[in-house]
């Protein structure tokens, strides 16, 4: 069966059951800062198994994208050696929502896998919690076993929990006999065995808790059920394969590794190298097809390990130049029928994988400088081959633990690369020293990250039975409300309110400041962020005291407020004229809209010419001056994707969606075609865009491997920035004394005068046999200490060397001022170099005189500094140095 087949067979066993089948979310998940990728099925549903968010379905089916990288789920150091983990996989699973529970879950399992699929029975094994006897008893009436014949096991198998909070509960697992007998000695080992006969296929989880952070479980209202079933091993035991890297799901991948290596078979020695690069290339295709771009920090530094480690296997296997945009280009091509978003990104895909690859050879070169200079300084000329010994060395010499984690940390340099590079050259690697930097790095990291997330714990636990704040900042900036919860924090206070105008920071919108005024008391609130389904306002206490229970009057900072809203209406526009100047593939890669200026991160290779500039400015300004309608819809979030609304991928979209048009007139309806922008956004925007009043861009740069960044201004904001432009010109034009439009015209010609300066200056220098003849002589050398005014540094020393090689002996000292710098050279001939003169020392003493610095070689130095008052004094000392050298 192929793959794709059993994708729909799936599928379609449960839609044919009541199930609605629910496409997979993107792998970054939306809104939940506790993981930082899915890594199950189950995550889209997390809120609603813990009875926090209500779907109109209560079974449903889905083929769902996971990635196990971190956290309580990494499958990261398994990928290579095992013939069935991946970081990147598809989990098929169905679940129930308080429907269905034990009976029902296993035997859908148990129906699919013997009679849908075929699989033989005999070669399937159950096991249950160990305190699950209902499930024992399901089991064995199944599949008409005796229930001792089920095996049990304790928690550390079965049962299971998404991460270290949420829900969770024990799980029944089905594990596959794949040939009968152990792999290592060929007896017939228990199937916790951990040989290749075992393998896991599906997972019946009964969730039954939700998991509080210091441990305690608290039995959910609805129990429910969370299945999955591993895809890639699944089509491996549908398709006689000894391994999922064998499947149709790999297969071509590793192929065209073959062909890239020229290796005719894939010998066991190699064979983790290919399924690492395979696996990887399936993670990083996956990653940037979902909108995430390599950085160095959170989820984008992941990104960077897992292609850095895919390029890195490929050296292992002998490949110098970039190949991962080749293998990720299969990924598209074997995939993207059934992950359109791969087809639509593909070529954002391999650009990106070129780039980043790029970067990372540079660095292996980098780092194999670095490691060669220590290993032999002397071959810093020729850069060796990777693996090429450089020296062979009799005694083994030992790389400080320290200098790899510098390496390993600054440089992003592979460990093992380091450990390959010393062992070809007979060093050896400080290990304990390594452990211990890399141990007092993550120490570093825990102590930084620990205090915030500590106190968001706390008050995660606090605020956990509270009801999710209502928000109503989108009709209003002021309401009445209780407050649910204060608590004190570090520096001032946080409160919770059962509704709330304060908008929380989200989808790039920074959350809003304001007041919350009680009878008692006043916050002053500086900020607000969502916990959980919850509003924190934080902030200091201004007067008096506010307590839990009471009403109070929750009023945002209104100007602010309006300012941010101009910001987020611009920012969609900008997005927008973007993609009409650029092309549609210069897709939104994350923004921050804040009170005074927005800043938008996109998919863009190079800078943005000056015409591109204007042109989208103009577009933007233009649907400001037309004020444009800014209409708000909520529509279920599939017909708002399917409308062609723009999303964001890390943005939490619940069933229905608030879908933001910047339309035509009121009366239009999104999808009439006359709309300018469409995008599914839970900010806070104006009412028509003519609100937005202004718009400049200030600044474009690139922040990454193919993404740029531009900051703009809006508003009163903008109109400050056009003022402080104004009031330079107005300066400059006052200074030159012409008007502002022949600026540039003057200050061109006054440049060019400048830099002209130092040739007539150059041209009008004295001819060197009148100097000398001019010039004192001192115990048969000539002495000469000159100032040649307006030539640069270089003219200056052409000057003493034309001198020197005049006069057979001479100690020449030459300053100048040219471009506000004073430059002196001094030059010795060499009799008195080897009389123990030093031009070197003499330019330091003349350096200090002019309140800079100097020094150089026995023969030529040169001395600097900036203040021409101590001109004449530093001459005066070098006549003195001089006088008493020569
Ligand atoms: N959540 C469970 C797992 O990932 C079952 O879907 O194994």
């Amino acid at each position: 069966m192929k793959s794709a087949d059993v994708r729909k067979t799936f599928l379609s066993y449960f839609e044919q059951r009541g199930h609605t089948i629910v496409p997979s979310v993107p792998l970054i998940p939306a809104g939940d800062p506790t993981l930082l990728f899915v890594n199950a099925g189950m995550v889209p549903f997390k809120d609603v198994f813990l009875g926090k968010e209500k779907r109109s379905y209560t079974r449903a089916a889905s083929v769902q994208k996971c990635l196990r990288v971190s956290g309580k789920h990494n499958d990261l150091d398994e990928v290579g050696p095992s013939s069935h983990h991946h970081t990147f996989f598809e989990m098929l699973g169905n679940f129930s929502f308080g429907d269905y529970f034990k009976e029902d879950a296993l035997a859908y399992s148990w129906e699919f896998l013997t009679k849908t699929l075929g699989l033989p029975s005999e070669k399937l094994h159950p096991t249950v919690f160990e305190e699950d006897d209902e499930s024992a008893q399901i089991w064995s009436r199944l599949t008409g076993r005796p229930v001792s014949s089920v095996v049990r096991l304790g928690p550390e198998d079965n049962f299971w929990a998404m991460g270290d909070t949420g829900p969770c509960g024990p799980n029944s697992e089905i594990i596959y006999d794949r040939t009968g007998a152990c792999l290592v000695d060929g007896s017939n080992c228990p199937l916790t065995h951990d040989c290749d006969r075992w393998w896991e296929l599906w997972n019946n989880v009964f969730m039954t808790y939700d998991r509080a952070p210091d441990g305690t479980l608290t039995p959910l209202a609805q129990p429910g059920v969370d299945t999955g079933m591993g895809f890639e091993r699944l089509c491996a035991v549908l398709q006689g394969a000894a391994s999922s890297y064998e499947t149709d799901l790999f297969v071509p991948l590793i192929e065209r590794l073959r062909a890239l290596t020229g290796d005719s078979e894939i010998t066991d020695e190699r064979r983790p190298a290919y399924r690492a690069v395979a696996d990887h290339a399936r993670a990083v295709t996956f990653l940037i097809a979902d909108g995430l771009v390599p950085s160095n920090e959170g989820r984008g530094y992941v990104l960077r390990r897992i292609l850095r480690r895919a390029s890195y296997q490929a050296r292992l296997l002998g490949l110098d130049k970039p190949f991962l945009p080749q293998i990720c280009a299969v990924v598209v091509e074997i995939m993207g029928e059934a992950y359109p978003e791969l087809r639509e990104r593909a070529q954002q895909i391999t650009d990106m994988v070129a780039d980043e690859e790029e970067r990372f050879l540079d660095t292996l070169d980098a780092g194999v400088e670095r490691l060669n200079i220590i290993i032999r300084p002397e071959t810093l000329v020729n850069r060796p081959q990777i693996f090429a010994p450089t020296v062979t060395q009799a005694a083994p010499k030992v790389l400080p633990g320290e200098e790899a984690f510098r390496l390993y940390d600054t440089y992003g340099f592979p460990i093992d690369l380091t450990r390959k590079v010393l062992e070809a050259n007979g060093w050896s690697l400080d290990e304990a020293g390594f452990e211990q930097a890399l141990e007092e790095q993550r120490e570093r990291g825990r102590e930084a990250h620990g205090e915030g997330k500590e106190r968001d714990e706390a008050l995660l636990a606090a605020t956990r039975d509270l009801p999710a704040t209502r928000f109503l900042g989108y009709e209003t900036m002021a309401a009445e409300a209780s407050v649910l919860l204060v608590s004190a924090a570090d520096d001032g206070v946080e409160a919770v309110l059962d509704v709330s105008p304060f908008y929380a920071e989200g989808g790039g919108q920074v959350g809003d400041s304001g007041r919350i005024v009680g009878a008692n008391g006043e916050i002053e609130v500086a900020s607000v962020r969502r916990l959980g389904g919850v509003f924190v306002h934080s902030g200091r206490v201004a007067r008096g005291t506010i307590a839990e229970g009471e009403s109070v009057r929750a009023e945002v900072d209104e100007s602010t407020r309006r300012a941010t809203m101009r910001n987020h209406t611009a920012t969609h526009l900008l997005h927008k004229a973007l993609r009409v100047v650029l092309g549609p593939q210069a897709k939104q890669a994350g923004s921050l809209v804040a009170p005074d200026h927005l800043r938008f991160d996109f998919v863009h290779g190079k800078p943005l010419t000056d015409d591109e500039l204007r042109e989208v400015e103009r577009i933007v300004r233009e649907q400001i001056v037309l004020d444009r309608h800014v209409r708000t819809d909520v529509m279920p979030t599939q017909e708002a994707l399917g409308s062609g609304a723009d999303a964001m991928f890390d943005e939490k979209y619940g069933e229905e969606a608030r879908v933001v048009s910047v339309a035509n007139g009121d009366a239009l309806r999104p999808g009439s075609g006359q709309v300018f922008s469409r995008e599914l956004c839970g900010g806070t925007h104006c009412h028509d865009t003519g609100e937005i009043g202004a718009f400049f861009i200030v600044e474009q740069r690139s922040v990454g491997a193919g993404v740029r960044r531009v900051e703009a201004v809006t508003g009163f904001g903008a109109f400050e920035y056009a003022d402080a432009r104004r009031r330079v010109v107005d300066e400059l034009s006052h200074t030159y004394n012409v008007p502002p439009q022949e600026l540039p015209e003057r200050l061109r010609a006054l440049q060019e005068r400048a830099r002209e300066a130092p040739k007539a200056a150059a041209a009008a220098l004295p001819d060197p046999s009148e100097v000398l003849a001019r010039a004192e002589l001192r115990n048969g050398s000539y002495v000469i200490v000159d100032w040649l005014d307006g030539v640069d540094a270089n003219t200056l020393r052409q000057f003493g060397d034309a001198l020197r090689s005049k006069a057979k002996s001479a100690a020449i000292v030459l300053g100048s001022a040219a471009d506000e710098n004073l430059n002196v050279v001094v030059m010795l001939t060499s009799d008195l170099v080897e009389k123990g003169m030093h031009a070197g020392k003499l330019a330091q003493q003349i350096g200090k005189a002019l309140g800079g610095g100097g020094g150089g070689r026995p023969d030529v130095a040169t001395a600097g500094g900036k203040d021409a008052s101590r001109l004449d004094a530093a001459l005066a000392k070098a006549r003195e140095l001089l006088g008493a050298a020569v």
